[in-house]
C-alpha cells in the first residue's frame, strides 16, 4: 500500500514513537511544495516551531528566507522539513534512537517528492544523510550523487544566527545550488 502525504502527515500529529512526544507542544511536519524538485533537510524542530507546529518559522527561518530570496527563491517552490518532526528540549541534539524512531516519515516525504537535490543543513543533517563523518567546515558545498539525486550541505541558518559573517558563504552554496536546478 502506497501512503499519500495526508497519511504521514496524519501519523506524525500522533506519533509516541520516542519520548519527544511526551515534551513537544506539537509535531512538525514538513512543509512546502508537493512537486518541489529541492528539499531541505535540518536537524529538528526549535521552540518557535514546537508552538506553531510548522518547520523554520522562528529567527532561523528569517534567516533562511532572506538567503532563499537572494538567490531567487522562495518556500512555495521548494520543501523544507527536518530529521527530527519533534523538538527536543533545550534544543540539544538529536538522540540515535530518536533519529531512528523518526527516519521512517523522513524516508516517506522523500519517497513521495522525489526531489533532484537534497540540502543538508548543518552538521547533524549532513552526517545523518550525507556521510556520519561528513565535516561541515571542510566540505559545505560539496556534492555526492545518489539515484537520481544530488546531495549537498550548507551550515544551518542558526550558524549565521552565532557568526553573521557566514551568511556570504552559505549564499553562495545557496545560488550554487539554484544554478544546479
Ligand atoms: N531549526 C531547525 O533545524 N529546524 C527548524 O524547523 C527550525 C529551526
Amino acid at each position: 500500500m502506497q501512503y499519500t502525504w495526508n497519511d504521514i502527515e496524519q501519523y506524525v500529529s500522533v506519533c509516541t514513537h520516542c519520548p519527544l512526544s511526551k515534551t513537544r507542544h506539537q509535531p512538525v511536519m514538513g512543509r512546502g511544495n508537493h512537486q518541489a524538485n529541492l528539499m531541505l533537510i535540518a536537524e529538528a524542530p526549535g521552540e518557535q516551531e514546537n508552538q506553531q507546529g510548522l518547520p523554520f518559522v522562528g529567527q532561523s527561518g528569517k534567516i533562511l528566507d532572506n538567503l532563499l530570496r537572494d538567490c531567487g527563491l522562495n518556500r512555495e517552490e521548494i520543501y523544507i522539513t527536518n530529521i527530527l518532526k519533534c523538538h527536543p528540549p533545550g534544543n540539544r541534539d538529536p538522540r540515535e534512537e530518536e533519529k531512528e524512531a523518526c527516519f521512517p516519515y523522513l524516508k516517506y516525504e522523500t519517497f513521495l517528492l522525489k526531489p533532484k537535490i537534497i540540502v543538508c543543513l548543518g552538521r547533524v543533517a549532513a552526517q545523518h544523510i550525507i556521510s556520519p563523518d561528513f565535516k561541515i567546515t571542510k566540505q559545505h558545498g560539496t556534492w555526492i550523487y545518489r539515484k537520481n539525486c544530488a546531495l549537498t550541505a550548507t551550515y544551518h541558518p542558526s550558524a549565521i544566527l552565532r557568526d553573521p559573517s557566514k551568511y556570504e558563504s552559505v549564499k553562495e552554496d545557496f545560488c550554487e545550488i539554484v544554478k544546479k536546478l
